[in-house]
């Protein structure tokens, strides 16, 4: 076994955020590879108990990263490792709810770093994205040196503000702490719904015979990573110490267009309904996602692994096994803006679907601050 998995055997580990999409994945490998704990904390505002790993060493609790109870609970189990993945996710959902972006991210954030550095942990690895913080105007291949102040999206503002703290940490008091740049996550794991990336999404709809909503003309490109090998990037740089202090790009390394990554959704599930124009969104600008991955070889020796029709084929294998909890947790709130008009529609056709997952929407911050403005008049 490699020296960064051997290393994990024994050890205390937390991952913020591990009943999550990528968090769940990591948390079932480090129990796999013999931690002797891993605690998960979580608040399920965007998970399901069903996609926690239910192992002998893994201890759920649940508690906000926000809530310095539950932080005192998880941190005086003394972690060796932290992983923070606890995030208010992502783009359209912090347009909606820039507040409790801020106080997650933000705030959420300061307090993990606060409390590793009270707990002298042995590291701390920050899951930032990379398809955030390069704003839109940025040359491809897209390399960590490239500073963008042009971020359009909340959650592009509060991601980049985490590895702001990460960096005072580091360098004020020598927290280890090690800053991953997430490309478009995909795989088992990931429940669809009106927040979540666009591959569960797509396959949600193929899968429920419903066409695909394209928000741009399809020739856009996304740097798709398969889960597994983000959490291979993950172990590593839990490990390697020529990593600490450093950002680095986790992603495949290679360009996939939407419209080919429709299409091959439509095949693999058979789906007829097609494609089908959707609004544009305002913070959506970037043509095209393609990340250097040249510093996380040279740091961790990262090689992603799983290419992007391998990827696909076992996440929509994924889908297929947990179809019926996907089917009923998967959320489309209506009358926002996201994925949602087609599945409404078919509800409103076809009373025979209604357990396609529909709750009720909460008011965005936007709206409620406009009805206080309304009732202040
Ligand atoms: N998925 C991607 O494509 C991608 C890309 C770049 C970066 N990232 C980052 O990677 C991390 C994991 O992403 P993911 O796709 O697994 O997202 P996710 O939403 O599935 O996981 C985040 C988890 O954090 C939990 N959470 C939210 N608020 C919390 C709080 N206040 N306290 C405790 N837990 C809280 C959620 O319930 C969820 O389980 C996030 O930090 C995300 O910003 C993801």
């Amino acid at each position: 076994m490699d020296d960064y998995k051997k290393h994990i055997k024994d050890k205390v580990v937390l991952v913020t955020g591990g009943a999550g999409a990528i968090g769940s994945n990591l948390t079932r490998e480090l129990a796999d590879l013999g931690a002797s704990t891993v605690i998960v904390l979580d608040d399920m505002s965007a998970a399901y108990e069903w996609n926690i790993p239910s192992l002998p060493n893994v201890l759920f609790v649940k508690g906000s990263v926000t809530d310095e109870v539950s932080l005192k609970r998880v941190f005086a189990l003394k972690p060796d490792l932290v992983y923070h993945l606890a995030a208010f996710f992502a783009n359209q959902n912090s347009v909606d709810f820039p507040q409790r972006d801020l106080m997650t991210n933000g705030l959420g954030t300061l307090l993990v770093y606060q409390y590793a550095q009270m707990c002298q942990t042995g590291r701390v690895v920050f899951a930032s994205s990379g398809c955030s913080i390069y704003g839109h105007a940025a040359p491809l291949p897209l390399k960590e040196d490239f500073m963008s102040m042009h971020l359009t999206t909340p959650y592009q503002i509060t991601k980049m503000l985490g590895e702001l703290y990460a960096n005072f940490f580091h360098h004020h008091y020598g927290l280890p702490i090690v800053k991953t740049r997430f490309f478009n996550s995909y795989g088992p794991g990931e429940v669809p719904g009106q927040y979540r990336n666009v591959i569960p999404n797509f396959i949600f709809r193929a899968m429920s015979g419903l066409p695909l909503p394209f928000t741009g003309s399809g020739e856009e490109t996304r740097d798709f990573t398969y889960v597994t090998d983000i959490v291979d990037a993950l172990l590593r740089a839990g490990y390697f110490e020529k990593a600490l202090g450093h950002e680095m790009n986790i992603a495949s390394g290679a360009e996939v267009r939407i419209l080919d990554m429709a299409e091959k959704v439509n095949e693999l599930t058979g789906n007829k309904a097609g494609i089908i124009r959707a609004r544009p969104r305002i913070w959506d600008t970037k043509k095209r996602l393609l990340a250097s991955i040249e510093r996380a070889r040279e740091l961790l020796g990262y090689k992603p692994k799983v290419d992007f029709d391998a990827g696909l084929k076992a996440t929509v294998e994924w889908f297929r096994t947990y179809w019926n909890e996907i089917r009923r947790d998967a959320e489309f709130p209506p009358g926002m803006s996201a994925a949602a008009p087609g599945v409404l529609a078919r509800k409103e056709q076809d009373t025979d679907t209604t357990d396609i997952g529909i709750a009720a929407r909460a008011m965005t911050d936007g709206e409620r601050l406009s009805q206080v403005a309304e009732f202040s008049r």
